[in-house]
């Protein structure tokens, strides 16, 4: 196993952190991560000594600017995107993915179709949802089969028509875990002439992206969700986000990425961005050579962001498998999810389940008591949990494991979820 998780471990403050002699085990991790020491370290820098505002002749407006710029840059890297003006930070998916609906749906016409799933987090959702209803466009639904837990995508093939002008899912989901094949969505999408926007939070953190492989038109993710701060970024492709309508205000230019990051950035914020991919391309420094033929060819800190999610993927792959195969073996325990062996790879490690007799919010507090941290009911996934007929018995109880995580923290959870009646 090429991730020295003891290393990891340690370069990260909250995780050795412990109440009353109890050590805290995050298994919250798909609600959000801890952040690595890199990203203390670039946040307090940029605060004490470049903190300014865009675009002044001084030192400290010069210095900020090249650490936006080298934020971007390094996000760019990350979803192997072809320049950093295609990668535009914000304050979260959420708020990125609202003001991204409101632009794209003004290219449709009433009448025009957009398909949205039962699989989404209502990030990606309800932005469609409102701006649908404003222009008069009708939403069709893309079911998830509840046995197989993966779309069918000759589902797909019938929803899709000549009236369709968007397809917005997920590459992974929040609550089940599965991983979709973005790439033949977004072909059949392009097909059919339609574009595709992929909300990413729960794929990022996980595996590595690569938006020029997908052929995607957007891709959202959230950087807290991958060990840094609060801050969500959306990648676009350039001639479209060009076209696209921007609401800003008169002074901003119109140049890209600054035309959709309106108003002033938490520059904090992308900074503390840039150290938790500075963390990452230094994980994956350290397992490059084992990965070196599925690099693509790329090299400097792409190959290295590139080394490291192929790496914390093969490792995660037997954090989600320890946690499945113990969860099956307790009485009473239902993984609503991908639980076969062979298909660890069409899932991340979040993995939500109920136990008959016990409400999924009496386990989560069972666990927090025991310092096990993991969430309830729906996490925002209200299509999913109520295409699962999940409502009215309170969701599920989601554990979301991260490449931090180890097989003795899992027991631990096991331990407690086995007891519990
Ligand atoms: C799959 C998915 N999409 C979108 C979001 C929303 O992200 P943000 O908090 O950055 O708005 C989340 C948050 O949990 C999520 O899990």
């Amino acid at each position: 196993m090429p991730l020295n998780i003891e290393k990891i471990r340690s370069q990260f403050p909250a995780l050795a952190l412990e109440d009353d002699g109890v050590p805290r085990v995050y298994l919250d991790n798909p609600a959000g991560t801890q952040v690595p020491k890199q990203v203390l370290d670039r946040i307090t820098n940029y605060m004490i000594r470049c903190n300014a505002n865009h675009g002044g002749d001084f030192r400290t407006s010069v210095e900020s600017d090249a650490i936006l710029d080298e934020a971007h840059q390094a996000m760019a890297d990350l979803l192997n995107a072809p320049s950093l003006n295609d990668i535009i930070f914000g304050a979260n998916m959420t708020t990125l993915t609202f003001a991204m609906s409101r632009s794209i749906i003004r290219w449709f016409k009433p009448g025009d179709e957009i398909i949205l799933s039962r699989m989404d987090h209502d990030a990606n959702v309800a932005p469609w949802m409102q701006a649908a209803k404003d222009m008069d466009i009708t939403v069709k639904w893309l079911p998830f089969n509840t046995e197989s837990y993966q779309f069918d995508l000759n589902n797909l093939a019938d929803l899709l028509s000549d009236k369709v002008r968007l397809v917005a899912v997920n590459y992974a989901s929040n609550a089940i875990g599965t991983i979709n094949d973005v790439k033949k969505i977004t072909e059949m999408a392009h097909d059919a002439g339609a574009l595709m926007y992929i909300d990413a939070v729960q794929y990022v953190p996980h595996s590595p992206t690569d938006v020029q492989d997908i052929g995607c038109d957007f891709l959202a993710c959230s950087v807290y969700k991958f060990f840094g701060p609060h801050q969500g970024v959306l990648w676009g492709r350039s001639d479209l986000l060009e076209k696209l309508y921007a609401y800003r205000v008169r002074p901003a230019g119109a140049a890209l990425p600054g035309k959709f990051e309106t108003g002033t950035q938490s520059h904090e914020g992308q900074a503390g961005t840039l150290g938790a991919l500075e963390y990452l391309a230094a994980v994956g420094e350290t397992v490059a050579d084992e990965y070196r033929d599925q690099l693509k060819g790329l090299s400097g800190r792409a190959g290295n962001l590139r080394a490291a999610m192929l790496a914390v993927k093969d490792y995660e792959k037997t954090l989600s498998w320890h946690l499945i195969k113990g969860l099956v073996e307790i009485p009473g325990v239902t993984v609503h999810g991908i639980t076969d062996p062979d298909r660890m790879d069409e899932r991340v490690p979040t993995v939500s389940f109920t136990k008959s007799g016990v409400s999924p919010e009496t386990l989560s507090r069972a666990l927090a008591a025991e310092n096990i941290y993991v969430w309830h009911g729906d996490y925002y996934a209200v299509e999913v949990i109520d295409h699962l007929g999940l409502t009215e018995s309170g969701g599920m109880l989601r554990v979301g494991a991260a490449h931090y995580n180890t097989t003795a923290e899992i027991d631990k959870l096991l331990d407690v979820v086995a007891e519990m009646q």
